[in-house]
């Protein structure tokens, strides 16, 4: 019969219940601290938890976390048996117990340009909380996604994954997907590169980061298109770089200006092909002389080539990087916009190995690597060539929206007409110069309709009002009912 455990002389804590401190939590300091003062001697033996969490009137289950942590830390042993002792020697066992007292986080001084940059961002929509509406810009039709085919292939993938994906791969993404890719882009881009120039990365805002924090010191100026795509604009700014903005007309960014006032610039971003938002391409003539600047003044260009493939008419436009003959073009290309947005995988094309080296070991300190079981399942699918018949699909799709959204939108008052383009998934209504476009945009939203204001993506060249109105996610009827109440509010607002 075991022995009878000796009441001990503690008296039990004075536990609140509302403190930042769990309750197990207190119990294990209140013992603790009995025994660092020597209250509770070496060697005592206590009594069980059960009946010392009947003595202080509170759950068992209490009292066993606070031993657990007392018989972790070595202030208590417990022998099997005989029961828990305190420990021979606790307090030069036992290292003091972390404060648990809740501290105010001090402000960062002084706050970093990544931090600032990061506070000035608005944040994009979730569309896991918020309901994919109509006119949400730059969204694929998510609904025309091949599911049951990316399915199978995955499928597949998962069956005959071998250990040897399952380790640390190559930072520059998996070498089936990078042949496909260097393969596509230089049929349907004219860019081109070997596989050995590509590196996978995680979406077009990977691959501006990575360029910003590679190639730009704080203080570089940058050519900024102006409209142009925020997030760009706002990773240049978390390395501290200096935005120089650009006015761009119809044929993308004004060349000229830019020549004139900031000839001194380090890196230049374009959408040449289809500027975002304003959509216009810029022409030949320009492209070479922005090139011929490049070279000469040992500047970057960062080409973002995010929608161009979905155009639907007219000869595709060669990129930028298919006329360089001095490695002075980053070319980035997405699939956010021809699959969808949360597979998160883009690509950039850099003009030799080496540099696609230097950016691999770049990826390496953001995020070791990108997902391995997403890249062999994208390599399947472009391989078995599901992806160039998705994209064909998709013009065909986005076009039929797009005249659609044209033709209803002919009934709502807007001094021009809205402005459609042959490419992408977006176009742009112009409103009366009476009014505001962020005031619009604002009463929209209240209807529940969703059309970001030109005036969001300037800087300092200001655009006559205007909205954003993305076509590619939406049914005719979706649309149409949108399009109605868009006629109103702005009658209403007029
Ligand atoms: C100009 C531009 N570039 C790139 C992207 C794609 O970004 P990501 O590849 O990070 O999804 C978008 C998406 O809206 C865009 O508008």
């Amino acid at each position: 019969m075991s022995k009878q455990a000796p009441k001990i002389d503690l008296p039990g804590p004075a536990l609140e219940r509302k403190a930042d401190l769990p309750l197990h939590q207190q119990v294990y300091e209140h013992i603790r601290q009995a025994i660092v003062d020597g209250r509770l001697q070496p060697r005592l033996r206590l009594p069980a938890t059960r009946m010392l969490a009947a003595d202080w009137g509170i759950s068992r289950n209490i009292v066993l976390l606070a031993f657990e942590q007392l018989l972790l830390e070595g202030y208590l042993v417990a022998r099997t048996g005989s029961g828990t002792f305190v420990a021979d020697q606790p307090a030069r066992l036992s290292a003091p117990p972390p404060r648990r007292v809740p501290v105010k986080p001090a402000e960062p001084t002084p706050r970093s340009a990544f931090r600032q940059a990061a506070e000035a961002y608005v944040l994009p929509r979730n569309t896991e909380r918020e309901a994919i509406r109509p006119f949400q810009t730059s969204l694929p039709s998510l609904r025309d996604f091949p599911f049951s085919i990316w399915n199978r292939l995955a499928v597949q993938v998962y069956r005959g994954l071998h250990i040897q994906h399952l380790g640390y791969g190559d930072a520059a993404g998996h070498g089936p997907l990078r042949e496909a890719i260097a393969r596509h882009v230089g049929v349907n881009r004219a860019v081109r590169c070997t596989p050995e120039q590509v590196v996978i990365v995680q979406g077009t805002q990977q691959a501006l980061f990575l360029t910003a924090s590679l190639l730009l010191e704080p203080g570089d100026a940058y050519w900024m298109e102006d409209p142009g795509y925020p997030a760009a604009h706002a990773s240049f700014q978390a390395v501290g770089a200096v935005a120089c903005p650009v006015p761009v007309g119809s044929q993308g960014l004004d060349l000229d200006y830019a020549l004139t006032r900031y000839p001194r610039a380090r890196l230049v971003y374009v959408t040449p092909s289809h500027q975002y938002p304003m959509g216009g391409a810029m022409p030949y003539p320009v492209r070479k002389r922005l090139l011929d600047w490049a070279q000469q003044r040992n500047a970057w260009i960062l080409e973002d080539d995010y929608d161009s493939e979905l155009r639907f008419s007219g000869r595709p436009l060669p990129s930028l990087q298919g006329l360089d003959p001095a490695g002075r073009v980053i070319y980035v290309g997405t699939f956010s916009k021809t699959l969808f947005p949360a597979l998160r995988m883009a690509y950039l094309i850099l003009p030799d190995a080496e540099m696609a080296r230097l950016f691999a070991r770049g990826k390496v300190l953001l995020d070791r690597q990108g997902p391995v079981v997403e890249q062999l399942i994208l390599t399947k699918f472009m391989e078995e060539g599901h992806f160039g018949r998705h994209i064909r699909r998709m013009q065909q799709l986005y076009e039929t929206r797009q005249n659609g959204l044209l033709d209803m939108l002919k009934a709502i008052p807007t001094p021009h007409g809205p402005l459609g383009s042959n490419a992408g998934m977006n176009l742009l209504v112009r409103l009366p110069e009476s009014l505001d476009d962020r005031a619009v945009s604002a009463e929209l939203a209240k209807e529940g309709i969703i059309a970001p204001p030109l005036s969001n993506y300037t800087l300092e060249h200001r655009q006559p009002p205007a909205l954003l109105l993305g076509y590619a996610a939406f049914t005719k009827e979706q649309m149409q009912t949108a399009v109605t109440r868009l006629g109103e509010v702005l009658r209403r607002m007029m």
